[in-house]
C-alpha cells in the first residue's frame, strides 16, 4: 500500500515537515520525481535541515528511504547533502536506497539550464538552474546517463558522447563557462555513489508492499508546476502529480492508497508565472515577512498572495486528495481580515476553472472576505482549542474544494502540528 504527500500549489507548501511528521507510520520514503530543485526543510532535534535530494524521512533511524527513478540526481548535492545527514548519526549505506533507473544530472546539464534562462530574457521561467529541465530533456531524448549505468565499462565514452553533444547547444547558445571544476566534483561525487545502495526500485518496492509493508511516496514541487497540467510554460520538467508516483517508483495505481495534499493557508509562487492571487502591496510583503518566504533552494524572496480555491480545487481533482493538510495556518494569526479566491475574472468571463491559458489571459482573481482569527495559534495542540474563525475558514475551504482539511500545521516545528 502506497500512500502519497504532495504539493498543491506551486511547491514550497511545507512538504518536508509533513513528510518527517508522518515517516513513523511507514516503512519505505520515496521520493518519485524532481531533483535538487526541491528543497524541503524539517527540524530535527531543534535543528533545521533542507533536503534537496534525499526523502524527508531519513531523520528516522529504521526507516528506507528511496530515491526513486522518475527522479533526477546530481551526485554532487547528494555527496553533500549524505555528509550534512551522517553528521546526525544517520547510516546513509543503511537507510538510502537508489533506483538504478535514476537519471543523472551532469555538470553541463546546469550549464544548459543558465543558457536556456538566459537566452528566453524576460520569459525565463526562474529556474533553479539546478539542471532539471535538460536532464529530464535527455531523458525523454534517450540520452540520459543512468545510475544503473555506472558501473559499466563504458560509462566514461558515454559520458563524453552527452558531453559532446551538450557543448554543441551551448555553442549554439554562445554560451561559455569554464566546467572543469564542477567536473572534478562530479566524479568525486560518482565515487561516492558507487559505494551506496542502488537498486531495482520496482521489484523492491512491490515485493516490500507485498509482504505488508507500508510506502509513503514524497512529492516535490507542487501541482501548479506540473509539466502537464501546471501553468505551462512556467513549470518544472517532472509529472509533481499523483500519477507521477507510478512511472516514478514503479507501483500500480491500485496500490495507491491516501493522497495527502498540502497546501498552505495562503499561496506563494517562487519564479516566474501566472499566480492570480499575487499581493504586490503591504499585505502580500507582510505575508513573506511573517512566514520567512524565501526560498530554501535558491534563498529568492517567494511572491505571496491569498489562497486561490479555483485552483486547489482543480489539483485536488487531477490528484484524487482524500486529505488536505493545511500549513502556515499560524502565519495569518495577526491577520484582521483574509481573503480567498473563490472564482477567476478572466477578460470579464466568471469562471470557476483553471483555464488552458492562464499564462496569458488577464485573471483578476474574485475574493470572498474572512473575519481573521487574532490569536496566536502556534502552541495549540488540539482542534477543540482552534478559533472559531479558523474553523470558518477551514469550512469553506472544505465545501469549496470537496476535500477534508484533516490536519493543520502551526508551525516548522515537528510538534506543531494538530488533527482535526
Ligand atoms: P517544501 O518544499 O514543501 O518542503 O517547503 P519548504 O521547506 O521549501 O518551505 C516551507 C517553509 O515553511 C520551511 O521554512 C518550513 O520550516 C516552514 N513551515 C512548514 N510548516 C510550517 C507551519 O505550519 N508554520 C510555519 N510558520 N512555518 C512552517
Ligand atoms: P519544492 O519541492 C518551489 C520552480 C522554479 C521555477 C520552476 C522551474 O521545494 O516545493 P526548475 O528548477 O524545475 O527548472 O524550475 O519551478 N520550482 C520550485 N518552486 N518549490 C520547488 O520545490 C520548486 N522546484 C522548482 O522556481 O519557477
Ligand atoms: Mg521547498
Amino acid at each position: 500500500m502506497v500512500d502519497v504527500i504532495l504539493g498543491l500549489q506551486w511547491g514550497d507548501e511545507g512538504k518536508g515537515k509533513i513528510v518527517d511528521y508522518f515517516a513513523p507510520n511507514y516503512d519505505i520514503v520515496a521520493r518519485f520525481q524532481g531533483g535538487p530543485n526541491a528543497g524541503h526543510t524539517l527540524y530535527v532535534e531543534g535543528k533545521k535541515m533542507v533536503l534537496h535530494q534525499i526523502p524527508s524521512g531519513i531523520f528516522h533511524q529504521n526507516k528506507i528511504n528511496i530515491i526513486g527513478g522518475g527522479v533526477v540526481l546530481d551526485p554532487v548535492t547528494l555527496k553533500r547533502e549524505c555528509d550534512a545527514v551522517a553528521a546526525h548519526g544517520i547510516d546513509v549505506r543503511k537507510n538510502l536506497f537508489i533506483s538504478e533507473r535514476t537519471n543523472i544530472i551532469v555538470p553541463t546539464h546546469r550549464a544548459l539550464d543558465k543558457a536556456s534562462e538566459l537566452s528566453k530574457g524576460e520569459s525565463k521561467i526562474g529556474s533553479t538552474l539546478k539542471g532539471i529541465g535538460p536532464a529530464y530533456m535527455d531523458k525523454t531524448g534517450r540520452n540520459a546517463l543512468r545510475v544503473g549505468d555506472l558501473l559499466d565499462k563504458n560509462f566514461t565514452s558515454q559520458y563524453i558522447k552527452l558531453r559532446l553533444k551538450h557543448q554543441k547547444l551551448l555553442d549554439n547558445f554562445h554560451f561559455i563557462e569554464d566546467i572543469s571544476s564542477w567536473e572534478d566534483e562530479f566524479f568525486e561525487a560518482l565515487e561516492f555513489l558507487k559505494t551506496l545502495n542502488v537498486i531495482n526500485c520496482e521489484y523492491f518496492i512491490n515485493n516490500e508492499i507485498t509482504k505488508g509493508k507500508k510506502v509513503l511516496a514524497e512529492g516535490a514541487q507542487g501541482s501548479m508546476l506540473d509539466i502537464d497540467f501546471g501553468t505551462f510554460p512556467f513549470v518544472t520538467s517532472s509529472n509533481t502529480i499523483s500519477a507521477g508516483v507510478c512511472t516514478g517508483l514503479g507501483v500500480s495505481p491500485k496500490k495507491i492508497n491516501d493522497v495527502m495534499g498540502v497546501s498552505k493557508a495562503y499561496c506563494t509562487r517562487v519564479g516566474s508565472g501566472p499566480f492570480p492571487t499575487e499581493l504586490e502591496d503591504a499585505t502580500g510583503e507582510e505575508l513573506r515577512k511573517i512566514g520567512s518566504e524565501f526560498g530554501a533552494t535558491t534563498g529568492r524572496p517567494r511572491r505571496c498572495g491569498w489562497i486561490d480555491l479555483v485552483a486547489l480545487k482543480y489539483t485536488c481533482m487531477i490528484n484524487g486528495v482524500n486529505k488536505i493538510i493545511m500549513t502556515k495556518a499560524d502565519v495569518l494569526d495577526s491577520f484582521n481580515q483574509l481573503e480567498v479566491c473563490t472564482a477567476y475574472d478572466v477578460n470579464g468571463t466568471i469562471s470557476e476553472e483553471v483555464p488552458y491559458q492562464i499564462s496569458r489571459a488577464k485573471i483578476s482573481p474574485v475574493l470572498k472576505s474572512f473575519k481573521g482569527w487574532n490569536t496566536d495559534t502556534s502552541q495549540i495542540k488540539t482542534a477543540d482549542a482552534l478559533p472559531t474563525e479558523m474553523n470558518t475558514y477551514i469550512d469553506f475551504i472544505n465545501n469549496y474544494v470537496g476535500a477534508p482539511v484533516k490536519f493543520v500545521s502551526n508551525g516548522p516545528g515537528r510538534d506543531q502540528i494538530v488533527p482535526l
